[in-house]
Order: C-alpha cells, then structure tokens, then sequence
C-alpha cells in the first residue's frame, strides 16, 4: 500500500475531530493525517492545549474535561456549531482516541478515578458520536475508536480499564452494522503496549515501557490508516499482539484471567509504582 492511496483515502474527508491529539497516539494521528491533508478543518477535545498545527481550514481546539458532563456537553455543541458553519460538506472522520488506565488492586487509585475512567473511555465517545450522527450521516464519513488488545480479555490489575476497552471494542463493531448502507462505518483499532504517556498516567513513576518492548505510536497510527484504506472494521497493531490477541480470544476466560494475573505478578510491574 504506497503513501498515494493513504493520502487520497484521507483527502476525502473536509473535517478531522480528534479526541486527546494533546499526546500520544492522539498527536501522531494528528501528525500523520495532516501530513498528507492540508485542507481539512482539523478539531481537537482534550484538556491540554496540542501542539497546533497550520492548517489551510483551520485547528480548533475545544478544552475539554471528558470527566465533566457539562463540559463535554457544552464543547459538543460548539463542535456542531463550527462544523454546520465552516467544516465543508465532505466526510467526516472522527477519532475517539482520548482514554486512560490504572494499574493496582480494584479500586487502587480511588473510586473517583474508576468513575473517571468509565467517563472518559466509554461515555464521552458513545455521546460525542451520538450527536455527531446526524451531520456524519448526512456528510459521510468513518468513527476511528481506539480500543486496545485489553478488549480481548479480562485484565486483573487493570480490571476496570480492560473491561472499558471490551465495552468499546464491543460498541463500536456492533455500530458498524447499525451503520450498514448509510456512508458511514467504523473502525475499532487495537494497540497493544505502547510506548507513549499512558504508563506515568496510569501511576507509574516511571514507563515499563522502556523495559519492555512495545511499539511507537506511530507505528500504532500507521496500521490504523492502512486499516482505514482498506476499510477494514477492526484491527490489531503488530504481529505479536495479533498472536496474542489470537490465543487469548480463543482460551477460555477464566484460564486467560488467571493466566494474565500470574504473567503480570510475573513482570512485577508494581516496582515501577509511584508509591513504592
Ligand atoms: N499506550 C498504550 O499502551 C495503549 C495501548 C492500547 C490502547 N491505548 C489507548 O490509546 C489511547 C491513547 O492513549 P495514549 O497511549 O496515546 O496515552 P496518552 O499519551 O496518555 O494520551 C491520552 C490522551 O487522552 C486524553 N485524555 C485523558 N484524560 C482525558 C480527559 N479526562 N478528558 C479528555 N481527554 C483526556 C489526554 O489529553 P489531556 O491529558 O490533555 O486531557 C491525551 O491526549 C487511549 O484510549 C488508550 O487507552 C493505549
């Protein structure tokens, strides 16, 4: 697949909302897609302000507390608003990639920031897609959610986190066939450990990640796009993980759950927790 089809695959799209481009998978994304997209309206939702970047159309970044409904609301109308006005009348490709983890004993941190987490990985993209709907069916247009290969499987240590992600990976590929002859898909993407800010947001002091091996989130994002091209409806980044992912899905449950807690007691991943 050469950069061509990439880049005219993308120019269909005259919007690109993206959730979290402030780091991570979320900025490559931004990133990639604008290196061969110039003429979209690109639109940001998270709460630190991304690195902006020069766009024809424009970069427009709405502020945004996933964790505050109010917030999300407000922010979610404006979005509409801006789009209606100035967003071209081409397809519209959103990205709910915003999410975060935490790793210890349920409910390690605190139970705000398991409410937190249901708020962020769950609730914000089933809402923000739900009020994009309408202008996304009468546009066109391909909802990218960003899941993980923790949607395959119970995770011990991180149960509330995988468990958001099953919910994800489940909504969004069941949405694709809601979808069915309207212009408008889906595509769930699963990356597997990656080497991007998500491990210090998770508690710990320092990455495993430089430990362990992983990909880069553009790695993760370039599997995305060529997932994207080939309108794909799920996908698994890098070989390993879909080995991985393979085993785990096929196993049953409760051996793949104690099978996981015995490998991470294993990896003894709590020597890199900030309260040790
Ligand atoms: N890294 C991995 O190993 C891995 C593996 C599988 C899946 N994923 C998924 O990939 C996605 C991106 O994560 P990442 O690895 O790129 O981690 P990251 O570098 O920590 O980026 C997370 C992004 O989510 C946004 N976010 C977090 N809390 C938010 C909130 N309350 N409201 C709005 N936005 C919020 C952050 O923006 P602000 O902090 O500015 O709000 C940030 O832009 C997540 O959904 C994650 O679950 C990551």
């Amino acid at each position: 697949m050469n950069k061509n089809a990439i880049k005219s695959a993308l120019n269909q799209f005259s919007a690109v909302v993206i959730t979290g481009g402030s780091s991570g998978i979320g900025e490559s994304f931004f990133n990639a897609i604008h290196s061969l997209n110039d003429n979209a309206l690109y639109c940001n939702f998270s709460r630190s302000k991304p690195k902006i970047i020069e766009s024809k159309n424009g970069f427009i970044h709405f502020p945004c507390d996933f964790s505050i409904t109010q917030e999300l609301n407000s922010q979610c109308s404006k979005l509409i608003n801006i789009l209606t006005e100035k967003g071209g009348d081409e397809k519209i490709l959103l990205i709910n990639n915003s999410g975060f983890g935490t790793y210890g004993q349920f409910p390690e941190p605190n139970s705000e920031s398991q409410m937190n987490m249901l708020a962020v990985n769950i609730c914000a993209p089933v809402y923000l897609t739900a009020r994009l709907m309408p202008l996304l069916i009468k546009r066109g247009g391909v909802i990218l959610n960003v899941a993980s290969t923790a949607a395959f499987q119970p995770l011990p240590y991180m149960s509330t986190y995988a468990a958001s992600k099953a919910f994800l990976m489940h909504w969004s590929l069941a949405l694709n066939e809601d979808l069915k002859d309207t212009g408008v898909s889906t595509l769930t993407l699963c990356p597997g450990p990656t080497k991007t800010n998500f491990f210090v947001r998770a508690g710990f002091i320092e990455s495993p990640m430089s430990y362990y091996p992983g990909q880069s989130s553009e790695e993760v994002v370039n599997t995305a796009l060529l997932a994207l091209v080939k309108g794909k409806t799920l996908t698994v980044s890098g070989w390993i993980n879909r080995l991985l992912v393979f085993f785990s899905s096929k196993l049953p449950k409760l051996i793949v759950t104690k099978m996981a807690a015995i490998g991470l007691r294993l990896a003894r991943l709590e020597q890199f927790k900030k309260d040790q």
